[in-house]
């Protein structure tokens, strides 16, 4: 089977095999082995369970299976990872929308994602869109068009209309959302309803974003606020402030 290892992360090894991922949690020989084995499998386990469960909810790469103990094999998603691309695309503020639109699904299901970075978010460009497009009038439309008593084109010309309103509509649909962020990486995950868990979710990715993109952050943050409209938004975001009090006051500010 072709098979070529495509990263290390912190704690695993990415195998990328014909159209799939396995994520392969290896020994960690730090940690003390009976510590190092519980880790891992409650990581896999986990991950496995929160990627299945995400899956009716946002975008995320479909489990194929999993050992359960350190293995899981997922489809591969074939995309830009955006903690190199976020800030080089035109569109990065409609992705960052969009991030925060995901970001709330999954806290309205009460799922949080515990590691929310860019490297964690997979930026796919998708022109399947193109097909959810109405197709164009048949012929005999057209000619009904131009037959019309209320106008006086020829076939041709209504032809020529209906297919420029097309294009319109297709470049309007095109702008709009011609792409999908996958997530990845659950195993930090857990499910909550606590606010201040939410609030948490949100803080590390700001601080992410801070530290990965700063060029960008004020704007790209904003623009996933204006996404993030979860069912408790007004509460998360006031914990939210409270976190980052917390923060400032523990670096001493
Ligand atoms: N399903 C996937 N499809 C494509 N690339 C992936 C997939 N899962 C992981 N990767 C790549 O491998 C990298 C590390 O995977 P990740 O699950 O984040 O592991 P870690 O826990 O080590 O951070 C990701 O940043 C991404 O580039
Ligand atoms: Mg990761």
């Amino acid at each position: 089977m072709n098979s070529k290892i495509i990263g290390r992360g912190a704690e695993a090894v990415l195998i990328q095999e014909e159209g799939f991922l396995v994520k392969d949690r290896i020994k960690k020989g730090y940690r003390l082995p009976y510590l190092d084995e519980k880790l891992r499998k409650q990581r896999t386990k986990k991950e496995a369970k929160l990627l299945k469960k995400s899956s009716s909810i946002i975008k995320v790469p479909e489990v194929i299976s999993s050992d359960e103990k350190e293995k899981i094999k997922m489809q591969f998603i074939e995309g830009k990872k955006l903690s190199d691309w976020l800030d080089k695309l035109s569109n990065s503020e409609q992705i960052c929308e969009e991030i925060g639109k995901q970001v709330a699904l999954l806290h309205n299901a009460d799922i949080i994602h515990g590691d929310l970075t860019t490297s964690n978010m997979i930026y796919v460009e998708d022109f399947n869109n193109y097909e959810d497009i109405k197709p164009l009038p048949d012929n005999k439309k057209i000619l009904n068009i131009a037959n019309s008593s209320k106008s006086n084109i020829t076939a041709e010309q209504a032809s020529k209309r209906s297919l420029c309103s097309r294009d319109s509509k297709r470049t309007a649909e095109y702008n709009k959302s011609n792409f999908q962020v996958y997530f990845i990486d659950f195993g930090l995950g857990f499910t909550s309803k606590r606010i201040e868990d939410k609030a948490v979710d949100l803080h590390l990715l700001k601080q992410a974003l801070e530290a990965k993109h700063f060029l960008y952050f004020q704007k790209f943050f904003s623009s996933i606020l204006k996404g993030y409209n979860s069912k408790d938004k007004t509460k998360i975001l006031e914990q939210l402030k409270k976190v980052e009090s917390r923060g400032r006051y523990k670096k001493g500010f």
